[in-house]
């Protein structure tokens, strides 16, 4: 079996674990005062400050030489160059291709696919600029004022983050609504207060067979034609993105309204696409091509950084440090930024689809952990709600602090307030409070011997908890393009590094096939199906009781 934990710089840090183990970080500050120097830097726009972590010159050298000895640069040629590496699905891994601003050829299975995908751009352009200019007229003769995005996963997490992220700049030409649980609840609430004149559907699912998203798309069609009562008129009102025209003709939606996709584009990283339909009408095409552009700079420094500086190969060497080696199996996303609260979810998706498997390329079990979990939420309303648990827990999660230099909008002192918890939380996590900090303080607040030696233990905070910074120029769309590639690549790299298919989901895949046969299974009234007891008690439990 050959397994990355048999090369000679897995084996070497897996001794510096060891050793780092007994480290606290609070003395690798003491004993050097040039950490901030050596273990940060910089791309434009982004500030990455990995000087926390539980590392040190040798630590990252052995990490470095990881990332040699699992050839990073020649699988990450391959990917840019569309080789097959999504080798379970024996497709080429090309998001990089629908933002690549320069205009070289790139030929996969034949075709020349820059010259498909600025296609495809041009359209999405003429599309946006048509609807948002009110030239784009509803069957009643209306401009568009809503749009509708039903998709879910991949075809849905990447635009409403980015569209959550970009809303201060948003004119108030379209507002944009996002669909994507089947639960009834979510397009209800939405539609109940649009009107089918004025409103645009963007149906995007790449397979256009997710039972999620074509059941929204079913009760939208049914919602709309309730009003028009002519089926003629679902071409002004719904427009797909997905690589399955059957499936898009069969909906009503006329073939010239369909965005296309490519099989080399795997959902989770399709927001490139015309999957990011839904910003660009939100923002204008301006804005998406800045998003592009963005995530393009930061391909070009993946490429051409040397590892040292590479922040995405940064950023996947401490995951596997963190997790693989020092054990630590959870990892959280703390935005200091209202803008980006939807990015921890988008990342769970990300980082858990991509690299939670274990086995091997050659399909064999790994004697390492993969992808810790991913988890967290705007870190201002995290410090009221899990950071009790994230300073003094007996479980350390390592976390990527993220804030913005200048804030999209300036209130007050607000920006201030918030980035002096940004700087406090990552010290406080860094530094902790000793036995004899507490005591100095309780003495000082007057505090008896007997009342210090009760509160004394509880008030100690361990400390030495791994935290990276990233601090940004400000969050707009390039800004966004850029932070997106950065943990794409990341995902990349921490995949080759610890020998993970990356771009498969068989795991999604297994409950979708369970799902569609128990769907077929509620249709009956009868008890008995070929499950365990647990799961036929469920659904008996639940049909004896449903609505009908
Ligand atoms: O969640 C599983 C998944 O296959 C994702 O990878 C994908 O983004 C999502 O479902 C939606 O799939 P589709 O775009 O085909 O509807």
């Amino acid at each position: 079996m050959s397994c990355r934990s048999q090369l000679a710089s897995w084996q070497a840090l897996q001794v510096s674990a060891n050793k780092m183990k007994k480290v606290h970080l609070k003395d690798l500050f003491a004993n050097d005062s040039t950490r901030f120097e050596q273990f940060s830097t910089q791309i434009p726009g982004v500030l990455f400050d990995y000087s926390k972590q539980l590392i040190d010159n040798s630590v990252i050298s052995q990490l470095i030489s990881l990332a040699q000895e699992c050839d990073i640069v020649t699988w990450r040629d391959k990917m840019f160059s569309g080789e097959k590496i999504n080798i379970t699905e024996d497709r080429a891994v090309l998001h990089t291709a629908l933002r690549n601003r320069c205009d070289s050829a790139l030929i996969v299975d034949g075709d020349n696919i820059s010259s498909v995908v600025n296609a495809e751009l041009q359209k999405i352009k003429l599309f946006v600029d048509k609807v948002r200019s009110g030239q784009w007229l509803g069957y009643t003769g209306k401009t568009v004022k809503n749009v509708v995005s039903i998709g879910v996963g991949g075809s849905n997490l990447g635009p409403q983050m980015a569209t959550e992220a970009l809303k201060s700049y948003a004119d108030n030409t379209l507002k944009v609504h996002y669909v994507s649980n089947v639960d009834g609840v979510q397009i209800a609430s939405v539609l109940k207060d649009l009107d089918p004149e004025t409103t645009l559907f963007v149906i995007s699912s790449k397979t256009f067979t997710t039972s999620e998203t074509m059941t929204n798309a079913k009760t939208a069609v049914d919602w709309f034609l309730e009003s028009a009562n002519d089926k003629q008129a679902i071409a002004k009102h719904f427009v797909a993105v997905s690589t399955n025209l059957e499936k898009t003709a069969a909906l009503g939606i006329a073939d010239e309204n369909v965005f296309t996709m490519w099989d080399w584009v795997g959902g989770r990283f399709s927001l490139w696409s015309a999957i990011g339909l839904p910003i660009a009408l939100y923002l204008g095409f301006d804005a998406f091509e800045a998003i592009l552009e963005g995530a393009f700079e930061v391909d070009e420094h993946f490429k051409t950084a040397a590892f040292e500086e590479n922040v995405p190969l940064l950023m996947a060497l401490l995951s596997v440090w963190n997790t693989s080696f020092l054990g630590f199996d959870s990892q959280a996303i703390l935005p200091y930024d209202q803008a980006l609260h939807m990015l921890p979810a988008y990342l769970q998706q990300g980082e858990m689809e991509s690299n939670g498997k274990h086995v091997n390329f050659a399909g064999e079990t790994v004697p390492y952990t993969t992808v810790p979990i991913i988890w967290g939420m705007t870190g201002i309303n995290g410090q009221h709600a899990f950071y009790q648990c994230l300073h003094q827990g007996n479980v350390v999660v390592p976390a990527d602090f993220i804030a913005s230099v200048t804030p999209q909008v300036n209130v007050g002192e607000h920006h201030d307030i918030l980035l002096s918890n940004f700087f406090a939380q990552t010290e406080a996590m860094m530094m902790g409070v000793d036995a004899d900090q507490v005591r100095a303080d309780l003495t000082a607040k007057g505090k008896s011997e007997a009342e210090i030696s009760e509160l004394l233990n509880h008030k100690i905070h361990q400390g030495n908890r791994p935290t990276t910074s990233m601090l940004l120029d400000t969050v707009d769309a390039k800004t966004v393009g850029r932070l997106i590639a950065l943990y794409e690549h990341k995902i990349f790299c921490q995949g080759i590094i610890l020998e993970i298919c990356s771009f498969d989901q068989w795991g999604v895949e297994l409950g979708k096939g369970l799902a569609s046969k128990i769907e077929a299974e509620l249709l009956d009234d009868n008890v008995n199906h070929p499950h365990d007891s647990s799961t036929n008690g469920l659904m008996a439990y639940y049909k004896q009781r449903r609505v009908q």
